[in-house]
């Protein structure tokens, strides 16, 4: 059913995760695919496996919180493909403390790549979608917007931000044919959460408390979250504009 032939998407945050999930199953289904990543090397990873599978996908390496680069990044996707139907913000970065504790500066370093970064990117592409009548936009927040994440403010603070924005971007820009949902995934096995269990004091305890956070009894594969994406960027889900998804095994409930 899902066909993305023709369609051309970018994805920050594409190196790794959720939007290297979703970037190949993008391309699996058709879809010419920017990757970016503020890494050297991941987003090029994201790149080779999708040629490997016959895909078709490109690598741009930058830092979503440079307004600058965003407007570089949206301008070499169609130079390359020539046109821009799919933004996935998937972009984003974790830093602990609570109000009390957190710097001025991490406050900053976070709304700038989880916030900020999606404000510019999609500033550039929404212009570009609206020269080809339309397009889709996918932000990836985060279950932690619904409740309260110990020692994780401005984290949490961020993906509040990206809900409400969802739903004002989606308000905006429904005349020019562009939907803008939001993905606000559970506890996901990626490189930054298995860092996150590596780097604590007892690895095996901090994932045992997260997998009992999770009524389901488990955390997700990045792939379950990709496929959410996808579908809610596909024709399939037309009449969807404004929601926030929970795709968290249960852990908001
Ligand atoms: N993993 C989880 O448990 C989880 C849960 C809820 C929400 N999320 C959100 O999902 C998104 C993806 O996270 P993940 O865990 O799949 O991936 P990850 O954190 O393992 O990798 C993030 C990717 O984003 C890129 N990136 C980071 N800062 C960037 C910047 N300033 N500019 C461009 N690229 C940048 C990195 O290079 C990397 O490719 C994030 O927005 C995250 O907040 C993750």
């Amino acid at each position: 059913m899902l066909d993305f032939t023709g369609k051309v998407v970018l994805i920050t945050g594409g190196g790794a995760g959720i939007g290297r999930e979703s970037a190949i199953l993008f391309a699996q289904h058709g879809a010419k695919v920017v990757i970016n990543s503020v890494g050297p090397t991941s987003g090029q990873e994201t790149v080779n496996l999708i040629r490997q599978k016959g895909g078709e996908a490109i690598f741009i390496r930058g830092d979503v919180a440079n307004n600058a680069f965003c407007k570089q990044l949206v301008e070499k996707t169609v130079e390359a493909y020539g046109r821009l139907d799919i933004l996935v913000n998937s972009a984003g970065i974790v830093r602990p403390g609570n109000v009390c504790e957190v710097s001025e500066e991490t406050i900053d370093e976070v709304l700038a790549v989880n916030v900020k970064g999606v404000f510019f990117t999609s500033k550039y592409a929404i212009e570009e979608m609206t020269k080809t009548g339309g397009g889709n936009i996918v932000h990836i927040a985060s279950a932690a917007c619904m409740y309260g994440v110990k020692n994780r403010s401005v984290y949490t603070a961020s993906k509040g931000a990206i809900v409400a924005l969802t739903k004002a971007m989606a308000v905006d820009h429904a005349h020019q044919h562009i939907r803008v949902n939001a993905i606000c995934p559970g506890a996901t096995i990626t490189p930054s959460l298995e860092e996150r269990f590596q780097t604590s004091a007892d690895p095996d305890a901090l994932r045992a408390q997260f997998v009992a956070n999770h009524p389901i009894g488990r955390l997700a594969e990045p792939i379950e979250i990709a496929y959410s994406v996808v579908f809610v960027a596909s024709d399939e889900s037309a009449f969807t504009t404004g929601a926030a998804f929970m795709i968290d095994g249960g852990v908001s409930l």
